[in-house]
């Protein structure tokens, strides 16, 4: 299948979403037709993510002076610690508003790294090429960056847009089939709230989108951008309709509380137990039939 560009427009930026194979080695193409300069861009990469796919990306941005700085994706480090080291990278090698910072990984990177670009200097370029399933349906595009406190999740952080997302479907081979189940339930929520014929097409092609064949998984992929991207462009700021893109997170924060943000039970995981809670529920109170 042909590479896939969602155009995004919400009222703070316009960007282009990315959707196939390979793409990170084309990213210089892609960077010349969005025309995306910089001279200088720290990469913050998740440790888990194989030595091939940065050995590509960083050949590929070699016009640039590329600084880069491993993460340990987990719910602990998204955390103000966090974001200090970014920002001491940046602050040591004299970044301007005008350089880049680019998260190469799942959610919690792109949260981390999409919140230190937003409080750089008041917001520096950001790129976001999200390395898991879930952070290519949802966590990558919408501009909700943000940490944990002892408070709680995502309690502190900021909107703020990436300048462009890449989501090459190569990255997702790597990934153990858990983190694709987590994925998958972030593409479920999205087509309950999008349509029936979203959620056939989920429903039939749940092994294939599963094992990350061709089509499927683009499509599903493209699906759920195409939904966010109809909802951030009415409701940036969450202040109405961008809420109903939390169905069953209530539940599911909770559940992740519970267990203390550990492995126990990753973010995706949660989700499908608060999905089940919040369809009962609405049964039950006669919202939902
Ligand atoms: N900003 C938003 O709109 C939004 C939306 C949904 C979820 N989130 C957040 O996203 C986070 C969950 O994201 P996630 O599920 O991507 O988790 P994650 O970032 O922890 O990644 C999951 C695991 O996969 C590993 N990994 C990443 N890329 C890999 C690759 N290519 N190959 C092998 N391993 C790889 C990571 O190291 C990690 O162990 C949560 O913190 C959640 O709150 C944010």
């Amino acid at each position: 299948m042909k590479q896939k560009i969602i155009k995004v427009k919400t009222k703070s930026k316009n960007y282009e979403v990315h959707i196939g194979t390979n793409l990170i080695s084309k990213l210089r193409n892609i960077l010349k037709k969005n025309k995306l300069s910089f001279s200088k861009c720290l990469i913050v990469i998740d440790s888990k993510i194989p030595k091939k796919f940065r050995t590509i990306l960083l050949r590929n941005l070699n016009d640039q002076k590329i600084f880069t700085l491993n993460f340990n994706a987990n719910e602990k480090n998204k955390s103000y610690l966090s974001i200090d080291k970014i920002h001491n990278v940046l602050f040591k090698n004299n970044f301007y508003r005008e350089d880049c910072i680019i998260s190469f990984g799942g959610g919690i990177t792109g949260d981390v790294v999409g919140y230190a670009a937003s409080t750089y200097k008041r917001g520096i370029k950001f790129i976001n090429i999200p390395s898991t399933l879930l952070a290519q349906v949802d966590s990558s595009i919408g501009g909700k960056t943000g940490i944990n406190n002892k408070f709680g999740k995502n309690l502190v952080g900021s909107f703020y847009q990436p300048d462009l997302v890449i989501s090459d479907i190569n990255l997702l081979r790597t990934l153990p089939k858990r983190e694709i189940i987590c994925g998958y339930a972030e593409i479920l929520k999205s087509s309950l709230i999008d349509s029936k014929k979203n959620f056939v097409f989920l429903d039939k092609n749940f092994n294939n989108i599963l094992n990350l064949k061709g089509n499927f998984i683009i499509n599903a992929i493209l699906n759920s951008c195409l939904l966010k991207k109809k909802i951030i462009e009415k409701d940036e700021k969450e202040k109405n309709l961008r809420k109903s893109l939390n169905l069953g997170h209530t539940f599911a924060h909770a559940y992740e509380a519970t267990l203390g943000y550990s492995k126990k039970l990753n973010h995706g995981e949660a989700v499908i137990f608060g999905l089940m809670n919040a369809v009962n529920f609405s049964k039950e109170k006669k919202l939902c039939i």
